[in-house]
């Protein structure tokens, strides 16, 4: 890169630089972890819509309500986490394809998957999701970064929520279970 260039990459990123009292690496470390949270979101909204719109058999109507409802619940802290980004002076995701570089929810593309294992998926991925959330916090603690802790904290929350949620309505279509 010419020096032209660098010093007009600097003017362009200046423009994007949010005041914040956090110190340079606290933004870059923060702003890495929760935009990777933010591609897994993504990411993990569209799987839980996919299999919204998918699902089939007896419990159809429970699963298909229940699915939209965790998908709506992930789409809104979307907003939040880019938003809290943009807060701490760093830069967000572009576009589905920075999404799919930065995700670590893995897709399934599958024709057909069972009613069961959609709800098996979902909870172990969200409850990877809450374990990375948890790493996340800590690095925000290092840094004295008690906002995006708390919103973490939050999310967290959520996370669990809906893993109970998938891990009761699996156990209820196991033999011998509630259904
Ligand atoms: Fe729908």
């Amino acid at each position: 890169m010419s020096q032209k260039e660098k010093a007009s990459k600097i003017r362009r990123n200046a423009k994007l630089d949010t005041p914040t009292s956090l110190g340079a690496e606290a933004k870059q470390d923060i702003s890495g972890a929760l935009n990777a949270l933010l591609a897994d979101f993504f990411a993990l909204y569209l799987k839980t819509k996919n299999f919204h719109w998918h699902v089939s058999g007896p419990h159809f109507r429970d699963y298909h309500l229940l699915l939209d409802e965790q998908g709506d619940q992930l789409f809104a802290t979307t907003d939040v986490i880019a938003e809290r980004v943009r807060k701490i002076g760093g830069t967000t995701l572009h576009s589905i394809g920075h999404i799919a570089r930065l995700q670590r929810v893995s897709d399934n593309d599958a024709d057909y998957v069972t009613p069961l294992d959609m709800l098996a998926e979902l909870r172990e991925d969200n409850a990877r999701l809450a374990d990375r959330m948890r790493e996340t916090h800590s690095m925000c603690d290092e840094h004295g970064d008690v906002a995006t802790a708390s919103l973490l904290e939050g999310w967290i929350d959520e996370a669990e929520r809906r893993t109970w949620f998938l891990f009761e309505a699996t156990r209820a279509t196991e033999p011998g279970g509630r259904s």
